[in-house]
């Protein structure tokens, strides 16, 4: 039996989810992964998902297909980030590897119904673990935690204040936010420390393996787009693999605004109490104001250590040479 972490992840890959996989493959116990429609369409975002699979030498963790269109929203892709297939540039034959029949909504619901040890990832659009809350509310009480890429603590991206991956779908997000589940969100405040460059498409390719040659081909789209790039959901998941790589975090309220003119999809969080120059200071005298006071729901990260995340990124890569 495995004394790694067990882990399903909800996906929509994607350039930095596919690194996010080589991560959460090799340091944790992967039981399964559902594909969610965000950085481009469900059709892509699964079948890459079942590429990663075969790519890692794990074709079987089974790959579930959920839902590809949000719940209200407008349809939004970053295929301009991503690349129409989600890769890039790089075009992948079909794998071999087949799709499950059941819906990844259900099979959401099946595992953490019947499971007490699993934690969720978390790497796009909300659709797929909100659509499962809907129809087994019993799932708030199930899911003992989501790690979650998205929102942010203070800026945007595909807005000056939301974030793509709850900007896509804020309803499913908001559904999620305030279901009571144990949140860890590492939001664009923390992912934007990570800058890879081209520079890094070259220690890639000199590793010569498999893994790290298609590493070195998704990278060099994003990172030769503007000379740097970070990868949002690979940093998110090193909290799971190396707990040093996040270096503090804060327990606070966030909301996720639905309505807002220019902050529909923004994670709104509660910092009134984080006022001074460190957090706390300041606290008593900020409260005098306070009139609604919710209780945090989520562990939103604040720092992270980049050269670490990066080093623990490589080695794992190299890793893939000697399996
Ligand atoms: C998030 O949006 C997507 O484009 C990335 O895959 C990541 O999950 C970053 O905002
Ligand atoms: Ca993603």
């Amino acid at each position: 039996m495995s004394d790694k972490r067990k882990v399903v992840i909800d996906c929509d890959p994607g350039i930095d989810d596919c690194f996010a996989l080589m991560l959460c493959i090799r340091h944790l116990d992967v039981v399964g992964i559902v594909a969610v429609g965000g950085n481009t369409g469900l059709q892509y975002t699964e079948r890459n998902a079942r590429y990663m699979t075969e790519l890692t030498g794990r074709p079987d963790i089974p790959v579930y297909a959920g839902y590809d269109m949000p719940m209200l929203n407008k349809l939004v892709r970053a295929t301009e980030v991503h690349g129409s297939g989600g890769l890039g540039t790089v075009v992948i034959e079909e794998p071999k590897k087949q799709l499950e029949k059941q819906h990844g909504v259900d099979y959401l619901i099946d595992t953490f119904m019947n499971h007490d040890d699993i934690s969720l990832i978390t790497l796009g659009p909300l659709t797929n673990v909100a659509q499962a809350i809907l129809k087994e509310p019993e799932l708030k009480k199930r899911i003992p935690e989501i790690l979650c890429m998205g929102g942010s603590a203070f800026v945007g991206n595909t807005t000056p204040t939301a974030e793509f991956n709850i900007y896509v779908d804020p309803e499913a997000a908001k559904i999620v936010f305030e279901s009571g589940i144990p949140i860890r969100m590492v939001g664009l405040n923390v992912t934007r420390q990570n800058r890879m460059t081209p520079d890094d498409v070259e220690i890639l390719k000199k590793m010569g393996n498999p893994v790290a040659d298609f590493a070195a081909q998704i990278l060099s789209f994003t990172a030769g787009m503007n000379g740097r790039t970070g990868l949002c959901d690979a940093c998110a998941v090193s909290w799971l693999v190396d707990p040093d790589i996040i270096t503090k975090s804060a327990m606070v309220h966030v909301d996720v605004e639905t309505k807002g003119e220019f902050t529909r999809g923004m994670t709104v969080c509660d910092w009134r109490e984080y006022m001074g120059k460190d957090p706390k200071e300041d606290i008593a005298h900020e409260k005098q104001f306070v009139q609604w006071n919710p209780t945090p729901n989520v562990e939103v990260a604040l720092e992270f250590n980049e050269e670490r995340f990066r080093q623990v990124l490589f080695d794992t890569i190299e890793s893939y040479g000697r399996q």
